[in-house]
């Protein structure tokens, strides 16, 4: 059988939003190269839209993550499964989030990149679902914020499916 979606948010508010980050953040880095870091997989659709919409110097770098566990739910224990090709020592980085839900993904990955000494290290997200809130990270960009629903689209999956949907969505109950 194939799954139904309701769409949560359109591709057009999508592209409206994303723009808006693109062009915030291309000022606050005010001509300075910034390293776009794509947290994978999810994040690949919004990475690529975001990088479009920075008029400025850009290097983008692919982290490969793995949560713990299968279905909905993040455990916690962060696993890296591809690393960066190149460091990122005295740059500016701005670590790409699909979405952060309890926080415990990006809070262990600012950790990770503190050890690695760039000039910053901020956080870019196109969601967030505070009520699942279980470690509070400052989001320096966000898209949208949204109740507690499992979603996908956009790079985000549901057991690796749906990433290609244009929108975000949520999957019908039958
Ligand atoms: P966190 O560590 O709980 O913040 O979860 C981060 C990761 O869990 C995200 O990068 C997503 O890959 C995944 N995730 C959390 N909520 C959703 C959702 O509603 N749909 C799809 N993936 C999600």
């Amino acid at each position: 059988m194939t799954d139904r979606f309701s769409t949560l948010i359109s591709a057009e508010d999508i592209a409206a939003r994303v723009r808006a980050l693109g062009q915030e953040i291309a000022r606050d880095y005010a001509g300075q190269p910034l390293v776009l870091v794509c947290v994978l997989k999810g994040s690949f659709v919004f990475t690529a839209d975001l990088a479009r919409a920075i008029d400025g110097s850009v290097r983008i770098e692919f982290l490969g993550v793995q949560s713990y566990g299968e279905g909905t739910e993040s455990s916690g224990v962060v696993q890296i499964t591809q690393d960066l090709t190149r460091t990122v020592e005295h740059e500016h980085v701005l670590l790409v989030e699909d979405i952060v839900d309890t926080g415990l993904t990006i809070a262990h990955l600012l950790e990770l990149f503190r050890t690695r000494k760039p000039a910053s290290v901020k956080v870019c997200a196109l969601l967030h679902k505070p009520a699942r809130t279980r470690v509070a990270v400052a989001i320096d960009y966000l898209g949208f914020t949204i109740e507690d629903k499992f979603v996908v689209g956009y790079g985000l999956d549901f057991n690796q499916r749906h990433r290609n949907l244009p929108f975000i969505g949520v999957v019908d109950q039958p």
